[in-house]
């Protein structure tokens, strides 16, 4: 890990890049375009050669940005250079609220959505992962996404048109806002932005504040102007968006987990030569496993950077902290058990009882 120029990379405050404009306007009349004519999902190809748009909202500098950028550099080398795959990170290319439609429409090949963002689509089940304080650790959680019933998951994704590829950890959040958020009454009268999940919704009013669904890529804005007080991310996204710039306190809660799944357009991805598309996913995986492994690396530098900044005052919670913030959000494992679906839930129960009955 040491060394890795990415990683070390990590530690220093990134740029953000504003937002390119002409490219995201050039690239939505190409669609246009495209969508008029019936063209194939894909764009035009030299002889033999293939291009895929990897989009996704987040930095480079991160669990995810780093992962993407790994699958860019081995499928590189195992095609000879005649797979390319385009990354655009930080949303420049679509942001949380259009990037489904556009793989939908064929406008980009791939993405990796945090899990939170699938039930607005239309798959609620994946909202299980959103519940407050449920996996103990990232080995927990790999229970489930490495197991049958993560699979299941990835393979219900096939009923709106997209296969899902493999899983991707970031790890778990932290709560953010200008003062500290240690106990439920810290949280009374605050607007915290969230995803669009409603496990995550129900999860900030059962601490007494008001949840407010933002796209990532607007959330620091937010915060800045005050439209909202707070927020949850894990450290690596909440300092590679320089939201300490923007929020006095980071409390240590570890409530939630936050990870990926990365998806394609099935129709593109069947029509894939199968040597091409044994390629990718064999590469895709790698890079997953990858990702996987430098998350924690990546979050704990991020922590490490963001303590040197000295703009933000971090808090560690006591065990009996923890443990008020957990009882006051517990009834949101009954309440939205219908959301997600009974079977879902018991099928979460059974993979997750090895690990928490010993
Ligand atoms: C991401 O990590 O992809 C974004 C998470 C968020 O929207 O908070």
């Amino acid at each position: 890990l040491k060394g890795d120029p990415r990683i070390i990379a990590s530690m220093l405050p990134p740029a953000l890049p504003p937002v390119n404009q002409r490219r995201r306007w050039l690239h939505r009349v190409a669609v246009s375009a495209a969508s008029a004519l019936a063209a194939p999902a894909v764009l035009a190809q030299p002889a033999r050669g293939l291009t895929l748009r990897f989009s996704h909202v987040v930095a480079d500098e991160t669990p995810k940005g780093l992962a993407v950028l790994r699958f860019q550099s081995l499928v590189a080398q195992r095609s000879g250079g005649r797979i390319q795959v385009l990354t655009y990170p930080d949303g420049q290319l679509y942001g949380d609220h259009d990037e489904m439609a556009a793989l939908q429409l064929g406008a980009v090949e791939m993405l990796a959505p945090s899990l939170s963002k699938f039930g607005r689509i239309g798959f609620p089940e994946f909202e299980l992962f959103d519940l407050p304080f449920l996996f103990g650790n990232l080995a927990d959680v790999r229970r489930i996404t490495q197991g049958p019933l993560g699979q299941r998951l990835l393979q219900g994704l096939g009923r709106h048109g997209l296969s899902g590829l493999g899983y991707l950890d970031n790890g778990f959040k932290q709560m953010s806002a200008n003062r500290p958020l240690l106990a439920p009454s810290d949280f009374a009268g605050l607007r915290m932005r969230v995803q669009a999940s409603r496990v995550i919704a129900a999860q900030m009013r059962a601490l007494g504040a008001q949840p407010v669904s933002l796209p990532f890529s607007e959330t620091r804005r937010a915060l800045a102007s005050g439209v909202v007080h707070g927020t949850e991310n894990p450290v690596s996204n909440f300092w590679t968006q320089r939201m300490h710039e923007v929020q006095s306190d980071l409390s240590l809660t570890e409530h939630g987990y936050l990870g990926y799944a990365v998806v394609v357009n099935r129709r593109f991805w069947l029509s894939l030569q199968p040597a091409d598309r044994e390629l990718l996913g064999q590469a895709l995986r790698e890079a997953l496993r990858y990702g996987d492994q430098i998350a924690d690396a990546q979050n704990t530098l991020a922590l490490a950077a963001l303590r040197r900044a000295g703009s933000t005052r971090i808090h560690t919670l006591s065990a009996l902290q923890r443990t008020r913030l957990r009882e006051a959000v517990e009834p949101v494992h009954e309440a939205l058990e219908r959301r997600i679906g009974l079977g879902w839930m018991q099928a979460m129960r059974e993979a997750l009882k090895p690990a928490t009955t010993g």
